[in-house]
């Protein structure tokens, strides 16, 4: 945890025209900055900046927020991994929070093993090139399987001498200790206390996390014979998670970004291959078959995943299922084989880059397409295993979160399977409720933790309310609005005029209720801050850890009387001045159209219940109470009357 005071001070010194300067080209117009937006592609910008209000809004396509929202979307970082980029950036030391003896025992053993495993990373890299072993053994091998030096450099590719003790000693001799040595799996500590390299004649690929530091290492045997296992790797520990790692992502996420689509292989070596052909946007599941963690991975880069199997029938049955995954994910999965038991690696090493690349352009099919033609052609005209196959392949259909997208499968895959679209749709529809049955839906919670490190939903488009909000659901949000932009203003009308408008406001509408949780959790906030005597400042929201409410406030602060595209419209231009030079209605109107509508909900209801009342008693509270509404009703519509209403 970062200290809440250096986490203040970040936020304090991250200027957001200089955190978004760093990667978007930004031009002065009017009060804000404009530029090409980062999220989308678009050829006339519509991506402002504003420096006073200290956040960016995209008009079009919806993105927006502040300078650590921004990073955590641009480079795809957690909320925590994003306040340290800023502190970088900004040279403030990041002090941790007061952490138990244990947490800091385990803190500094994390951090050990990366730095002895970096050591060796180091070590296997310099034997690579500066030892004469390495060279004749190691480098050499690299170079016949075809790989570039400058290839073998960016993987940081190396050498462990055949020696038993080779890096231990180094290490020893460098200072490094057993426990470390041992706990990162370089070194392995037989019963009689002796010690001994895990990785022994090998060549070693290092494994980078995501800022490119080495978790770990495969290390490739040269020798042939059956009983060596072809690949060593470093066992699992504390810096090492093997589900959540994927060989190639650091060096394949810009790549992905920019082509929004990843391909995924089976080894180190058809990572190297794709890279030196120019095709960098691909990692590896590194043989394991794929987990959920490694796919909520490449879900932070892109929606669509091309799977690369080597033409290996029974390779490709076993792995129809962990597909499967990827489908639930919402990710789009495409498959392409290669020819004659050919890899990535083996068809780029003897065809070349430029057929490499054809083949993988022309031979990419839909996931669900090609499964249900290697099912078919398995079941031959078998009826049971026909039918058997209808039944995997909607199965998979209906993991496709997306029922457009699915629909469309099913009518493409009833011409495949020769079967009735409706007869596809009717066993779609079971098992879609029989998934709803399980799913028993629980309302969405308010509070996402901000460390969150999925993708952040997509954003409804700018400045306006979600399609179909409710007009309550408006009004609340107007008085949001006028708390984000005048809180703070005096309201210099009234009789004790050093009162702030936020507290004015609220205790205007201390009788009432929000129905919108997230404008709700807005009041909430203002109430705390006043019962303290205090205002909130804007970046208490769109800061905040809970996006809803990061991005209410964003597209509210952000309405076209601030940070309008259309900001040389000179009726726009008027109307800003317009309203903050009548605060006194804009508040009151406010105050008095959201309680005018709530008593007519009230009225309403009542209205409704005593259609269905036949108690006399109670009828005549019922009419009472409608008469009292009504008066208020009127008590309200006369107020609103003197209020210029806009
Ligand atoms: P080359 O045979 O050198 O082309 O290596 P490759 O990277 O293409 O490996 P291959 O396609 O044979 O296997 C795919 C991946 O499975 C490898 O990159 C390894 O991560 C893993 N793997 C293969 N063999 C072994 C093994 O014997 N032990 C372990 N633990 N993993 C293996
Ligand atoms: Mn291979």
């Amino acid at each position: 945890m970062i200290k809440q005071e250096v986490i203040d001070k970040i936020i304090d010194a991250a200027r957001i025209e200089e955190v978004v300067g760093d990667f978007v080209d930004l031009k002065k117009r009017g009060t804000s900055l404009i530029g090409l937006c980062p999220f989308h592609n678009e050829k006339t910008p519509s991506f402002n900046v504003s420096v006073s209000k200290g956040i960016y809004k995209c008009f079009g396509c919806g993105a927006g927020g502040d300078s650590v929202r921004f990073v955590m979307e641009h480079e795809k970082y957690s909320y925590p991994e994003a306040l340290k980029y800023l502190a970088q950036k900004y040279h403030i030391e990041v002090e941790e929070s007061e952490r138990t003896p244990e947490q800091l025992i385990a803190q500094n053993k994390r951090e050990s093993l990366f730095i002895v495993t970096n050591w060796a990373g180091k070590f296997f890299k310099e034997t690579l090139w500066d030892t004469e072993e390495g060279r004749a053994i190691g480098l050499n091998y690299f170079k016949e399987r075809g790989y570039r030096e400058d290839i073998i450099q960016k993987f940081e590719l190396g050498y462990s001498p055949e020696a038993w003790t080779a890096l231990y000693t180094k290490a020893r001799a460098e200072g490094y200790n057993d426990e470390f040595l041992e706990a990162t799996g370089l070194v392995i500590r037989k019963d009689d206390g002796s010690v001994y390299d895990r990785f022994r004649g090998r060549v070693m690929f290092p494994i980078h996390n995501l800022t490119g530091r080495i978790l770990g290492f495969g290390g490739r045997t040269l020798k042939t014979d059956k009983k060596t296992p072809k690949y060593v790797n470093s066992p699992e520990s504390e810096v090492y998670h093997k589900s959540d790692v994927l060989y190639g992502l650091y060096f394949a996420k810009k790549p992905i970004l920019d082509a929004d689509n990843c391909y995924l292989v089976e080894g180190y070596a058809d990572v190297l291959s794709m890279h030196q052909a120019g095709v960098e946007n691909v990692v590896a599941s590194s043989g394991t078959s794929l987990t959920s963690g490694q796919i909520r991975l490449i879900a932070r880069y892109t929606k669509n995943v091309t799977i690369l199997y080597d033409g290996d029938e029974a390779g490709i049955k076993a792995s129809l299922r962990g597909t499967d995954m990827l489908l639930e994910e919402g990710l789009n999965v495409k498959v392409l084989l290669f020819p004659d038991g050919n890899d990535p690696d083996s068809y780029v090493q003897r065809f070349g880059s430029a057929a490499f690349k054809n083949y993988i352009a022309e031979h990419q099919r839909d996931f669900i397409f090609y499964k249900t033609q290697v099912l078919l052609r398995d079941a031959g005209n078998d009826p049971v295993k026909r039918a058997a196959v209808i039944h995997d392949v909607v199965d998979s259909i209906a993991l496709i979160p997306d029922a457009i997208k699915a629909s469309v499968f099913v009518r493409e895959c009833s011409t495949l399977l020769d079967i009735e679209e409706r007869i596809l749709i009717a066993e779609l529809n079971k098992i879609r409720i029989s998934q709803a049955r399980k799913a028993d839906r629980k309302p969405e919670p308010l509070a996402t933790p901000a460390d969150t490190s999925g993708p952040s939903p997509k954003m409804a488009p700018i400045g306006e309310p979600e399609m179909g909000a409710s007009s309550d659901v408006l009004q609340e949000r107007e008085i949001i609005r006028i708390l984000l932009h005048y809180g703070d203003k005096l309201a210099a009308w009234e009789v004790d005029s050093d009162i702030p408008i936020a507290p004015l406001l609220l205790s205007g509408l201390s009788d009432l209720s929000f129905d919108d949780p997230v404008c709700l959790a807005v009041i909430n906030i203002y109430k705390d801050y006043i019962a303290h005597n205090e205002l909130p400042e804007e970046r208490v929201f769109v800061g905040h850890a809970d996006r809803r409410i990061a991005d209410l406030a964003v597209d509210l602060l952000a309405t076209k009387y601030s940070l309008s595209p259309n900001w040389n419209d000179e009726k726009r231009k008027i109307y800003v001045s317009h309203e903050s030079e009548r605060l006194e209605d804009l508040v009151y109107g406010a105050i008095y159209r959201i309680k005018k509508r709530k008593v007519e909900q009230q009225i309403y209801r009542i209205r409704e219940e005593l259609k269905i009342e036949t108690d006399s008693a109670n009828m005549e509270l019922m009419l009472a109470n409608y008469q009292k509404l009504k008066d208020i009703s009127k008590l309200i519509a006369d107020k609103l009357g003197t209020i210029v209403i806009k």
